[in-house]
This record gives structure tokens, sequence and C-alpha cells, in this order.
């Protein structure tokens, strides 16, 4: 079933697009993904290109299901059929060996692969149609807010070079959870709604969380800078609300995400943010992107979660929102 936007006509000019070596972006549940043929080497160099990406961060290859994932890693082990059945379609990314015929601009040289299949009905109808898969990295230009919105994806990209299938907004809107199963103990390089300890109870396995700290950045989307507004943004402790404004240039404004019984002072303005963090994670990815659209000075963003270490869910957030205020 495809839902209420894209329809059949659309997946079909979208395959002939994509079978010529052309972009489309498509939805997923997390984020809106720029897709190109995973097994054509200069579609993909079109998507670094695109993008501005540094040539030296592999991409996500999505697919359609498991037999498809199986056809892009050169081995299958039992914790990938595990996390695959219990997981896919959803947002969880397995790092795998890959096989020969994906190429190393996907990879960015290395030795390994990232799957997922998302969990959208247009990505899917996509998927199928094309019998392929596809690189999807999110659909932004690099260090930019990925987009949760089709209007996202048309803001930063020409019609004439990428084209966009309309999903609606993005249910989760951030981005999957990448876990590394060619080490042990499983490593997990970027949080996401999948927990680790979900993922071990699962795989059978012990796991980890955080790139290793030595030698090249194993998952260079973990780099400090990522996902950033143009506006400098700060996230800020509940209680330093007050002295933060107060510090301000005078006659300078800020946006203020945060619940809403904040009361922040004219000139600033108040983004109102949900409590739940499934409602947090959905809306802020466009929170920021609103706010960076309001020409204010700061975006001062309320941490969300309680004292102490973030925990499920509030940690993907933690890690998304730490690098959108990461000082550059
Ligand atoms: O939810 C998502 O994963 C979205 C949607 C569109 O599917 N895609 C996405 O792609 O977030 P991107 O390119 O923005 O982020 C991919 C992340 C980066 O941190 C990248 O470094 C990491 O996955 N990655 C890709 N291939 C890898 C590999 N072989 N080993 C380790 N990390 C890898
Ligand atoms: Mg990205």
């Amino acid at each position: 079933m495809i839902g209420v936007h894209a329809r059949r006509a659309d997946i079909d000019r979208a395959v002939r697009r994509l079978r010529r070596g052309g972009l489309v972006a498509f939805p997923t549940e997390t984020v809106y993904g720029l897709g190109a043929l995973a097994r054509d080497a200069r579609a993909v160099a079109g998507v670094f290109h695109a993008k501005g990406r540094p040539r030296g961060n592999p991409l996500i290859v999505h697919v359609a299901d498991a037999a498809m994932a199986r056809a892009v890693a050169s081995a299958w082990p039992a914790s990938a059929a595990a996390l695959a059945e219990r997981f896919w379609p959803g947002p969880l990314t397995i790092v795998l060996p890959k096989a020969r015929d994906i190429p190393d601009e996907v990879t960015a040289g290395g030795r390994t692969v990232a799957v997922r299949c998302p969990d959208h009905p247009v990505a899917l109808a996509l998927l199928e149609a094309l019998g392929e898969p596809l690189v999807g990295p999110s659909a932004n230009r690099s260090g930019g807010v990925s987009p949760t919105r089709p209007e996202h994806v048309r803001a930063a990209f020409p019609a004439s070079e990428v084209l966009v299938l309309d999903g609606g907004r993005c249910e989760r809107g951030i981005e999957s959870t990448v876990v590394d199963l060619t080490q042990t103990p499983l490593r997990v390089l970027r949080p996401g709604f999948i927990g680790p300890a979900e993922i071990a109870g699962v795989a059978g396995a012990e796991v980890e969380v955080g790139s290793a700290s030595a030698g090249p950045a194993r998952s260079p989307g973990l780099l400090p800078v990522h996902y950033a507004p143009g506006t400098p943004a700060r996230l800020i402790d509940p209680k330093d609300l007050e002295a933060t404004l107060a510090a301000l240039p005078e006659g300078s404004a800020a946006v203020v995400l945060g619940p809403a019984d904040l009361h922040i002072p004219q000139p600033h303005m108040h983004r109102t943010m949900p409590e739940g963090a499934e409602a947090y994670a959905a809306c802020m990815y466009e929170a920021l992107r609103e706010s960076d659209n309001r020409r204010a000075a700061l975006v001062v963003v309320v941490r969300p979660w309680g004292p102490g270490e973030p925990e499920g869910l509030w940690a993907a957030i933690a890690d998304r929102l730490g690098r959108a205020t990461a000082p550059r």
C-alpha cells in the first residue's frame, strides 16, 4: 500500500530517474534520504557531490528486505539474522563486511557496509519496484539539519537535480541506530530509537556504546559538529536560562526551545517543545530549522532530560543536540 502522498506514477518516475543514474529523495520513518543506486558508482559520487559530503563518510545502503541485505554483505551472521527479523523494517542500521559488487564510493573505501530496511510504505514501494538497493544519506547538505518534511529537501536541492517523493512528515524524526556487527563486542556507533540493551538481548551478544577512540573515525557522522543550524546554538541547564538570556547584548533576541511552562521575556521567542522523548524527537529537527529562520542571535535549547545521564531515547536526543550545539 502506498500512502496518501506518492502514487504509483511517482514511484515509476523515480525508478526511471534512478536507473538513469539520477538522484531521488525518499521518505523514511526517521528522516528523508537522498537516494541513488548503490551499485552505480557514478550515481553514488553524485550523492556526495550534491550534499557536499566529505568522501571519507560512508553511506547507508537501504534494502527492501533481509534477502536484499544479504546480497549487499559478504557475511550474514546469526546476529544480523536475528536483528533483521526483530527490527526490520525499522530504525536500525547494521554494519557488515561488504560484498564485492558494492562500490568503494559507498563505503568510503572501507571493507564494511551499513545496511537498513526503512519502515515507510513509500520507501519500501520504491525499493521493491527497483529490486535494487539504494544509498540514502539524510537528504540535507553536509553539516546541515536532517530533513523531516519534503519541503526541507526541496529547499536544499534544485528540482532539476533531485526528484522528491512526498511521504509527508517523518514519524520518528531522528536517524536510525547504527550498530557494528563486525566487532566483538558489538558496538553502537550512533544511538537511536533502538537501544543497546534491546540489541544485546536480540543478538544474544555483548554490546558497547560509542565510537572506538583510536584510529580514523569509524562512523564519521559521529564527528562533533553535525546536524547543526546556521544560527549559533547552545544547550543549557534549565537553571541557567535567565542568566543566558541576560548575558545577550542589548536588543538581540534568542529563540528558546523548551517546555510550555517557561517564562520567556520580550524580545526573546519561545518555541514550545513536548515533554515526552518520542514527541520531542519527532519535532526536534524541525524546531531547530524553524529557529534558524527567525534571525535570532542565539538558539537556546533547554535540556529536556532530567539531571544525570540521559537514558533510552533521550540518549539519542542528547547526542543530536550535543552536535547541533557544539562550539564552532
Ligand atoms: O535513519 C537513517 O539512518 C537515515 C535515513 C535516510 O535512512 N540515514 C542517515 O544517513 O542518517 P547518514 O548518511 O546521514 O548517516 C549515516 C551514518 C553516518 O554516521 C556514517 O558515518 C555511518 O552511518 N556509516 C555509514 N556506513 C558505515 C560503515 N560502513 N561503518 C560505520 N559507520 C557507517
Ligand atoms: Mg546525516
